[in-house]
């Protein structure tokens, strides 16, 4: 019986490629055969979007599956990539937070909900939204890996120090096996000094698991309701996502 590997993408800064990993590391490895379950943890719904869907045409999203947890399994839906599913997100994700803040187990109920799918994907692949609200404490209750994307700058550097801090102090409470699996680096411009400098800082300071250089390819797929592997799939970013996957399944596939 496969038992899911969870990975949770987050970083408290906006705007660094997190929905954009979250994404085409879900594709790529629906790619690679593996079944993948998508879980959009943000009220914006980027996640939901960007496999080409309007968060208001789903009955059930991930608000059902907090408000029951045994709901999970109605609020799954295929996208256009084989292998490739999602639990979709709802722009009231932020409100409906009222009605559960009192509850015990507010933040296990993600992790108690995918115990019910678990035999069923291969990997599960949460994206969060840039605040450590209430969901983001789930996701990273529920997952046993975290993948930090960082844009090569020296602001969010700063901001990459904080967030680790928050992590750990995090993982005493909720997770102690949750392992930090590596810092993806974002966005990253080649001829700029300040991404030079920052991209070596990261490679001597954490584990990077690979680069993603600035370019449009990323964002023009989102347009087309895609992942970039999938509908951009000759370009370097496909690429360099294609190997940061095979990175990550190397680290969490015992051979
Ligand atoms: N490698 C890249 N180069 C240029 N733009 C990118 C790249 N990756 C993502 N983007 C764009 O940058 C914006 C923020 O990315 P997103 O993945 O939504 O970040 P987050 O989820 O952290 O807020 C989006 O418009 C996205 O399309
Ligand atoms: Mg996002």
């Amino acid at each position: 019986m496969i038992l899911s590997k969870i990975i949770c993408v987050a970083n408290q800064k906006g705007g660094v490629g997190k929905t954009t990993l979250a994404s085409n590391l879900g594709a790529s490895l629906a790619l690679e055969g593996k079944p993948t379950l998508l879980i959009d943890l943000d009220s914006l719904c980027s996640l939901t979007k960007a496999q080409g869907y309007n968060p208001d045409d789903f009955d059930s999203s991930i608000v059902t599956v907090f408000e029951n947890v045994k709901n999970v399994p109605q609020c799954i839906y295929e996208t256009g990539v084989d292998n490739l599913s999602i639990i979709p997100s709802s722009p009231m994700l932020d409100v409906a937070e009222t009605s559960y803040i009192n509850k015990k187990d507010k933040f296990d109920r993600l992790k108690k909900a995918l115990e019910i799918v678990k035999p069923i994907f291969e990997y599960i692949i949460i994206d969060t939204s840039p605040t450590l609200n209430l969901y983001t404490i789930n996701a990273l209750a529920a997952s046993n890996c975290i993948v930090i994307p960082a844009e090569t700058k020296y602001q969010s550097m700063f901001s990459l120090e904080v967030f680790i801090s928050s992590i750990e102090a995090m993982k005493e409470m909720k997770n102690p096996d949750l392992k930090l699996l590596g810092v993806v680096a974002t966005m990253y411009n080649c001829q700029a000094n300040e991404d030079k400098e920052v991209l070596t800082e990261l490679q001597e300071n954490q584990s990077v698991l690979g680069i993603i250089k600035r370019t449009t390819a990323a964002s023009s797929a989102v347009k087309k309701g895609l992942p970039c592997v999938v509908a951009n799939k000759r370009t370097v970013v496909a690429q360099e996502y294609r190997e940061i996957t095979k990175k990550i399944m190397n680290l969490l596939e015992v051979k």
